[in-house]
């Protein structure tokens, strides 16, 4: 899996639903793991499945990210990891990706993002169709060191 590759301590598995891919980094790569979502069902059926990451809802939203960067520097936050999430926040509000991606480097000690996103559909609706799309979203201060038709992994640009 692309997140083989983290580097950093403590990760949020952002938009986490039933928390299974933060379980498998927490068991296999020993990481400490918050996974964070708006749906509440999701994070119950993450414990039915006896998923023992932290688990936080919250609804995230792209005009406030406060809540979400108070998470980030309270569990000492270095790596984000976002599967099919950040089409979903910032569905509406695609100028508020460089405002977070900032914030990220300014307030907090997150300097990996992993991405995986949708693969790129010729006849696409949605207003972000690809994971170049959500690398795009995010501004200028983070770099690709690599990627593939989905994934992307960003470090801070110049580090
Ligand atoms: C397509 S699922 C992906 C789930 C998981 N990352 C995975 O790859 O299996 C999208 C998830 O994003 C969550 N989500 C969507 N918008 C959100 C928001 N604004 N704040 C928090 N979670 C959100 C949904 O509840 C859902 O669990």
């Amino acid at each position: 899996m692309v997140e083989d590759n983290i580097r950093g301590g403590n990760v949020l598995d952002i938009c986490c639903s039933t928390g299974l891919l933060g379980q498998r980094i927490q068991d296999e790569l020993k990481k400490t793991v918050v996974g964070v979502d708006a749906d509440r069902k999701s994070l119950q059926n993450a414990r039915s499945y006896g998923v023992d990451v932290n688990l936080v809802e919250m609804k995230i939203d792209a005009t406030n990210f406060s809540p979400l960067i108070s998470v980030l520097i309270k569990n000492d936050i270095e790596v984000i990891v976002a599967r099919r999430c950040l089409s979903e926040i910032f569905f509406n509000h695609i100028d508020q990706g460089a405002v977070f991606a900032e914030r990220l480097l300014k307030e907090t000690n997150v300097r990996e993002i992993f991405i995986q996103g949708r693969r790129e559909q010729p006849n696409a609706t949605h207003p972000i169709p690809s994971c170049s799309a959500e690398v795009a979203l995010l501004g200028d201060l983070w770099v690709v060191e690599y990627g593939g038709f989905e994934m992307a992994y960003l470090r801070e640009k110049g580090k």
